[in-house]
Formats: structure tokens, C-alpha cells, sequence
């Protein structure tokens, strides 16, 4: 049987990435699996956040994937701490983990930066919470974007090892399902960089409430080279903004890059651009106003999440119990 779980972190921004990388996938699943969806709270402090800003992001996060279409009545939608099996299951992989498997993440090390004396333990065992939350459901498919699949091998690691400590069939072996022509969105300002939400500059990314005047006014500055957009795909491969820009579009039009060059090569930017600005907004708008129309009456979307909580409880406490009598834990 398959399982779908995946999360993101409540930490404000969310973009056109974790829309082309995440969500919108969560969305296409639900019709043919058991999908789980997750606010990542707990993944969330690992940097010290304001609390009244976490409150809202949760929420945020809860009413982005109800406004992408991800359906309560089908899907599981809740906070990862109101399950206690995350905590309690993070514990026991933390025992499982090696710190020389901790020590290759490409996400601590940017996300600690220089000072990685300074960087909390949370931080570092990040890896060993999302094998947890995943592995609490035991869950076997994970719709995440590029740059979270060395978690899931992590995952894989930490699942494999706990079979052959404990010899037994505990865990399935999960696999990343990356999807789409944008499993990677970069930067505005700059091709090599990632759009993330912590970037500084609010025009590296594009948001999902953003209203008309922003969007285009970000997609204008976005930068670009001076070349008309080429024929083939491979000639975008040494222009990371182009092939960005091109990516983003094929995504949200639900094409190839292939098809999209057929439509624009050698149109200039000053053409290109405005066409993905109304198709940013014929397919993000709606999202964008369905967001704030949900966090202006959190009543409901907290509702959706304490629905959710009780059934991913459910879910992952037979699970918990299982574990913890392989361990060897007494069950009272
Ligand atoms: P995060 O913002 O780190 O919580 O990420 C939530 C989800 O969005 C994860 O599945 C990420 O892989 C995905 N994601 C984040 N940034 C990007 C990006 N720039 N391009 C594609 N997917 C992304
Ligand atoms: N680490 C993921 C990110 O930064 C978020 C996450 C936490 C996650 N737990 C997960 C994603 C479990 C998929 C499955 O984007």
C-alpha cells in the first residue's frame, strides 16, 4: 500500500517554488493515495522564531494548501506538534543516526552557516525529525522539491538501519517523488541561488499573495541576459535566469520547456515576461485572494488542523507503540 506524507515549514514567505515543488503536487496526489500534509512546526524553532509569527505562519501554511486544492474530506492536514509520535520517534532515530551521516547535510551546513558552534542542536538533528514524521505514518512516497532529496536518503539510511539493528520489517524504504519542470526554482536576482524564504530581498521571490502590481513588478526586474529566448533546450543550459524563467512558465502552463521555446524562441524578455506575468497570475490570483480569505476567519482553518491532528494521531499511535516494544520499551 502507498502512503503519501510531506511538510513544510511554517517560517512566512511561501513562494512559487514550494507552490512548483511542493504543493501543487500535494494537490494532484490526494485523488489516487492516502496523502498526509504536514505544518512543520517543530522543524520551525530549530531558528528562533516569534511566537505570534509562528501562530500565524502555521495557519498560513494550513490555508496555502487548502487554497491550492488540497481537500480536508481526502487529505490529512495538521501541525506536527500536536502528534507527540513526531517527538517521540525523532528520539529513538536520534539514537539510530550517526553523526558522521549528520555531518554530509547540505541544508545545516547553509543553514548554520559560519558560526556552527552557534547553531542550535535542533538544527543539526533537523534531518532525524523529518525521518520521524515521515516514518511515524510509515509513509513510502514523499513530494518534496531538488533540494530535500538528500533528507529522504537520510530517510532511507536511518529506516534501513533500524530493520537491521532490531531485525525486523519495521520501515519501508521511501521514496522522493520530485515532479514537474520546476522541482528547482532559483532566484530572481540571481540564477545560482535558490529561491528561498529566507532570501533578504523580497524581489528574489515571488510569493503566493502577491497581488498584480507585484508580480510584475517583479518579474520585470528579474534578471535576465540580453538574448532573445533560443530554440532548444540545451542552449538554455549556460543561461540559469533564462532557463529558470522558461522553467517557470512550462510549469505553470503545464507544458514542457521544449513546448514553451516552440511558442517563444527568439522573443525578447520585454515579450516573454509580461506573458508569464498573466499566467503567474491567471493560475496564482485566485490562490492568493483564497489565502487571505481563510486566514481572515482562523476559526476554520484551526478547526481543519485539530480534525487533522485527531486523525494523523491515529494514524501514527499504533505505529509509536510497535516501535517502542521493538526497542524494548515497556508499554504501560
Ligand atoms: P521549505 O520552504 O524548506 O519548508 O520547503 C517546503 C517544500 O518546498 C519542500 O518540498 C521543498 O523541497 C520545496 N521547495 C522549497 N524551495 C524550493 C524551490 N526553490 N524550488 C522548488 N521547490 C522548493
Ligand atoms: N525539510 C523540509 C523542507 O525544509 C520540510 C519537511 C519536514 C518535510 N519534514 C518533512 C518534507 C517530511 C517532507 C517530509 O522543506
Amino acid at each position: 500500500m502507498s502512503r503519501i506524507f510531506s511538510g513544510v515549514q511554517p517560517t512566512g514567505n511561501l513562494h512559487l517554488g514550494n507552490y512548483l515543488g511542493a504543493i501543487r503536487n500535494f494537490v494532484r496526489l490526494q485523488d489516487d493515495y492516502e496523502c498526509i500534509y504536514c505544518a512543520v512546526d517543530m522543524h520551525a524553532i530549530t531558528i528562533w522564531k516569534d511566537p505570534a509569527e509562528l501562530r500565524r505562519n502555521i495557519r498560513e501554511v494550513a490555508a496555502a494548501y487548502l487554497a491550492s486544492g488540497v481537500d480536508p474530506t481526502k487529505s490529512i492536514i495538521f501541525a506536527q506538534s500536536s502528534v507527540p509520535a513526531h517527538a517521540e520517534l525523532a528520539w529513538i532515530f536520534n539514537c539510530i543516526v550517526r553523526i558522521g551521516w549528520l555531518n554530509r547535510m547540505t541544508q545545516f551546513k547553509e543553514k548554520a552557516g559560519k558560526n556552527r558552534e552557534n547553531a542550535s542542536l535542533g538544527l543539526y538533528a533537523y534531518p532525524s525529525l523529518m525521518a520521524a514524521d515521515i516514518l511515524a505514518y510509515k509513509a513510502t512516497h514523499v513530494p518534496v522539491g531538488e533540494d530535500q532529496k538528500q533528507h529522504l536518503e537520510l530517510t532511507r539510511d536511518i529506516a534501513q538501519k533500524f530493520n537491521n539493528d532490531y531485525e525486523v520489517e519495521m520501515f519501508p524504504l521511501v521514496e522522493p517523488l520530485i515532479l514537474g519542470e520546476a522541482t528547482r526554482v532559483m532566484s530572481l536576482r540571481d540564477g545560482s541561488k535558490k529561491m528561498s524564504k529566507s532570501d533578504p530581498s523580497d524581489y528574489s521571490r515571488i510569493v503566493l499573495t502577491d497581488g498584480r502590481d507585484e508580480l510584475a513588478k517583479k518579474l520585470r526586474k528579474a534578471r535576465t541576459d540580453a538574448d532573445p529566448l533560443p530554440e532548444k533546450v540545451e542552449d538554455l543550459a549556460d543561461r540559469p535566469e533564462a532557463s529558470n524563467l522558461v522553467g517557470i512558465y512550462a510549469a505553470l502552463a503545464d507544458i514542457s520547456k521544449a513546448d514553451v521555446l516552440k511558442e517563444y524562441a527568439g522573443s525578447q524578455f520585454s515579450t516573454f515576461k509580461p506573458a508569464l506575468t498573466e499566467l503567474a497570475l491567471e493560475k496564482f490570483g485566485p490562490i492568493g485572494e483564497e489565502m487571505k480569505r481563510l486566514m481572515a476567519d482562523p476559526g476554520h482553518v484551526d478547526a481543519i488542523l485539530k480534525e487533522g491532528a485527531e486523525r494523523a494521531n491515529a494514524i501514527a499511535e499504533p505505529i509509536i507503540k510497535e516501535v517502542k516494544e521493538t526497542v524494548g520499551f515497556l508499554i504501560p
